[in-house]
């Protein structure tokens, strides 16, 4: 749609409902009602969340642009990110305007080309040691080992932090903070966290954890004299070109929290939907294993390996095609602006949906299938820019998108030189829950078998 297209009506949508509008609608099953929205009400639909908040789905890339880079200084992140406040602080997913520039900049170093080099060893070593367990014909909850690994490889990275010790004092108050979190953003009016209700309770006591582990960690790391080339270390010697100031303990530490986040359960679900997609085309797994043996052979993997790797991107690319983590964007209107002809007031909330995007016939042929050919001979350069954008967009683009890409590959490739993994016999139907992120409903339940024909002898590890 023209941004020149002024129209004289404003955007349509269904009728809501008097008090909660569409928001249980939106609730029960996100996927199918975007998608619907889109079907019937074109680029541009309109919806409520509650009495009196306006909702817009935009699912034009030319105005999906505007939002998220050419007009971006209109908008904030949507108030349901305030939800997590309490754990992420004033981190870089949550954090606005000059405060946000400047974070970035400090943070934005830990995130380069070399660095992501390096976590790769981290990345290949915890993941050989963490399968290495892993017997042939076992069945496994594989969408827990994945979050699992994910885990430990964002502790390593971050803190050089073993495997063990990450989880052990990390994983359990993440998960209670973390399912708090999603209950508060999916709900309309809740208790304040001064209210002592269990779950305020619980939430109170998981983040007074979380903030105990990450200040003793930072707090030790002042008084070490010995320089560590890890992202924690990194964050603590950034100085601003423009003030020449580092960050304070506390955005140090809400970095921390906001990276440790936003790393793991993405990640982990992107390999899920990966490990699930492959069981299920049996000719992708098949050239997946081919070009293992081609570009890697019998040694173990090496980050170097990961350019070389295409066809295994490919196939990463087309699952966060099909299965985007991040299937749903919001931001809220800051200052009044107009977009694709139509005029959005301050305190409008706009959404724009990977999952809708991504799977929209005009940009992907016969987009219900997996078909990592599709993204060959730059593909993804053909289609209109924000037809396809799992890691988001502009200012605010995914900071952790190539360590995203190097873990995904890599993990996989380590997991794919030994193992072929199958769905259970009695497993149910693999359906996407959209909670913050997009897994899989009720986990995925894999049965391990050893891939004795690749002759693959793991070198011992040691982390
Ligand atoms: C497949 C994996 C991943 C996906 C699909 C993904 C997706 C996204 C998306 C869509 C956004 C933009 C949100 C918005 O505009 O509101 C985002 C932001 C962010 N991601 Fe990722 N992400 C992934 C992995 C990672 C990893 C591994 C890290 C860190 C190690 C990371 C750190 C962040 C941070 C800090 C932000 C906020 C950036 C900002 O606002 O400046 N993500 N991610």
């Amino acid at each position: 749609m023209s941004d020149k297209a002024i129209s004289d009506h404003s955007p349509q949508g269904p009728k809501g409902k008097l008090l909660t509008g569409h928001l249980k609608e939106f609730q029960s099953d996100p996927l199918e009602f975007l998608t619907r929205l889109t079907t019937e009400y074109g680029d541009v639909a309109k919806i409520r969340f509650g009495p009196f908040q306006n909702v817009y789905l935009i699912s034009d890339p030319d105005l999906i642009k505007q939002v998220l880079v050419t007009k971006q200084k209109h908008f904030v992140k949507s108030r349901d990110f305030h939800a997590l406040k309490p754990i992420i602080g004033e981190g870089l997913l949550t954090s606005e305007k000059e405060l946000h520039m400047r974070q970035r900049r400090l943070i934005q170093p830990a995130f380069r080309k070399t660095h992501i080099v390096n976590y790769g060893q981290d990345m290949i070593d915890i993941t050989t040691n963490y399968i290495s367990t892993w017997k042939d014909g076992e069945e496994r909850m594989i969408t827990q080992d994945m979050m699992s690994m994910a885990l430990g490889i964002i502790s390593k990275t971050m803190f050089s932090m073993d495997f063990e010790e990450g989880y052990d004092v990390l994983g359990e108050p993440i998960e209670t903070a973390m399912r708090t979190a999603v209950k508060r953003m999916r709900t309309l009016l809740q208790p304040p966290l001064w209210v002592p209700t269990r779950s305020n309770r619980e939430y109170k006591n998981a983040i007074h954890e979380l903030d105990k582990v990450l200040f003793e960690i930072i707090d030790k790391r002042r008084e070490d004299a010995e320089k560590q080339e890890d992202m924690l270390g990194i964050l603590m010697d950034a100085r601003d070109d423009e003030d020449g100031l580092g960050m304070t303990d506390t955005q140090v530490r809400d970095e921390l929290m906001t990276i440790f986040l936003a790393g793991h359960e993405t990640t982990a679900n992107a390999l899920s939907w990966t490990l699930y997609l492959l069981s299920q085309h049996p000719e992708v797994e098949s050239k997946l294993f081919h070009e293992i043996e081609n570009v890697i052979g019998n040694r173990l993997p090496a980050p170097e390996d990961f350019k070389n790797l295409t066809y295994t991107q490919n196939i990463i690319w087309e699952s966060l095609r099909l299965y985007p983590p991040g299937f749903v964007t919001g931001r809220e209107v800051d200052e009044d602006v107009d977009i694709g002809g139509y005029h959005f007031k301050k305190g409008d909330m706009i959404l724009v949906s990977q999952y809708v995007m991504h799977h929209k016939q005009e940009y992907f042929d016969n987009p219900e299938s997996f078909y990592p050919e599709r993204f060959e001979n730059n593909f993804a350069k053909t289609i209109p820019a924000y037809a396809y954008f799992p890691f988001g967009g502009g200012p605010r683009v995914c900071i952790g998108n190539h360590f995203a890409m190097m873990e995904a590959v890599l993990v996989l490739v380590c997991i794919s030189q030994r193992y072929r993994l199958r769905i259970a016999p009695d497993h149910h139907e693999v359906t996407p829950y959209p909670s913050i992120t997009l897994r899989p409903k009720r986990g995925l339940r894999m049965i391990v078998e050893e891939r004795n024909e690749t002759g693959f002898q793991p070198e011992a590890t040691e982390i």
